[in-house]
């Protein structure tokens, strides 16, 4: 627009031009500004012409208009646009400046391994449980058929929370005992099998704890996924065929499994399963300490007096359970010699192994 020739006007021509740049509130507050009803400065500049002498009257009055509707038509180009390239260059803004690196998140390697775990079994028709890290000493020791004197027990491994004196509230009757953090998250078969009747189908992920030295094999807190199947007529046949189905899918159709002889109090018989070790493919390497497998999870056929302490008839039930620690998986996936690389929240294995860009 031409200046007008009255300079109280024409001063607004700058802010005229800015219109264009601006986006958002800072436009909408402008066009409040100017065009407001009641504090528009256009507004009031129209508002005083009739006061004015005949004379000035006819051709201020016609400037004023004319630069209020030039406002409006500014505005109104602008209503749900950006501001142009051009525009911006007009005002000195300039648009290829390198902008500011935003953080670009990443899944951290047990969160992924877990989830796509859990998503292996909810195919299967597993649910996913979940229960609280406070756990008092009959759910997380005794319901799960731990003799009183078991070493687990010992302040050295549980990181106990109150004294042998304070009873803490029981669950289904039973006492409860001392308050811990669990140490793993079997105490949720539990939990899971007195919320009601059977049959159960369930993968329960959580964080476990451990009074134990943070070295390359051991962290004090740690990922589980635990398992639990019951129903009538369950064998270690479905065990050993869902497992086996189980890593086939999570690494390839093509690794290799076996299953050793172990020991748990709550199963009976019960197992260790291995994996032919992802990075050397069973010749022998430093991640495997030379033997070509991985060992992931334990499991077994669930201890007949556990699900008695749950309230299930185990005359008629049985079933199996798996404890899996996805942080192994998860060194085995991407080869990490060290478990304190996936527990100590070091940035730089997100931007790794996550595509995690800063
Ligand atoms: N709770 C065991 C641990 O933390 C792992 C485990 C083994 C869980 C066998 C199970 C199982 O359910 O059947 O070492």
């Amino acid at each position: 627009m031409e200046p007008t020739g009255y300079p109280e006007l024409d001063h607004l021509l700058g802010r005229l031009a800015a219109v264009a740049t601006l986006a958002d509130e800072a436009l909408e507050s402008e066009r409040i500004a100017l065009l407001g009803r009641k504090q528009g400065v256009l507004t009031a500049l129209l508002k005083r012409v009739p006061e004015l002498d005949p004379a000035e009257r006819k051709s201020y009055g016609a400037a004023v208009n004319r630069l209020k509707q030039a406002f409006e038509a500014a505005f109104e180009a602008r209503s749900g646009q950006e501001p142009k390239e051009s525009q911006l260059a007009a005002v000195g803004l300039d648009l290829t400046m390198p902008g500011r690196r935003r953080w670009v998140g990443a899944e951290h390697p047990v969160t992924k391994a877990v989830a796509d775990i859990c998503e292996i079994f909810k195919s299967l028709g597993f649910a996913i449980a979940v229960g609280p890290e406070v756990e008092d000493e009959w759910l997380n020791f005794f319901a799960l058929n731990f003799p009183e004197n078991h070493p687990a027990l010992d302040s050295h491994d549980t990181l106990f929370l109150s004294g042998p004196t304070e009873a803490a509230q029981g669950v289904g009757g039973a006492p409860g005992g001392r308050l811990l953090l669990r140490t793993h998250t079997s105490p949720v078969q539990i939990r899971t099998m007195l919320a009601g009747p059977p049959p159960y189908r369930v993968v329960i992920p959580g964080m476990v704890y451990r009074n134990d030295p943070f070295d390359p094999s051991h962290a004090p807190a740690f990922a589980q996924i635990e398992g639990l199947a019951v129903d009538e007529g369950i064998g270690l046949v479905d065990l050993k065929a869902t497992l086996t189905h189980f890593v086939h899918r999570f690494f390839s159709p093509a690794t290799k499994v076996r299953f050793r002889p172990s020991y748990f109090p709550f199963t009976e018989p019960s197992g260790e399963l291995d994996v032919e070790c992802q990075l050397c493919h069973g010749s022998g390497c430093p991640a495997c300490k030379q033997t070509g497998w991985m060992e992931i999870l334990g499991c077994g056929m669930v201890h007949p007096n556990v699900l008695v302490n749950a309230g299930v008839d185990a005359e008629r039930y049985s079933g199996w359970a798996f404890g899996m620690g996805p942080g192994r998986v998860a060194m085995n996936r991407y080869g990490l010699p060290d478990i304190r690389y996936l527990y100590s929240g070091d940035m730089r294995l997100l931007r790794q192994l996550g595509g995690a860009d800063r």
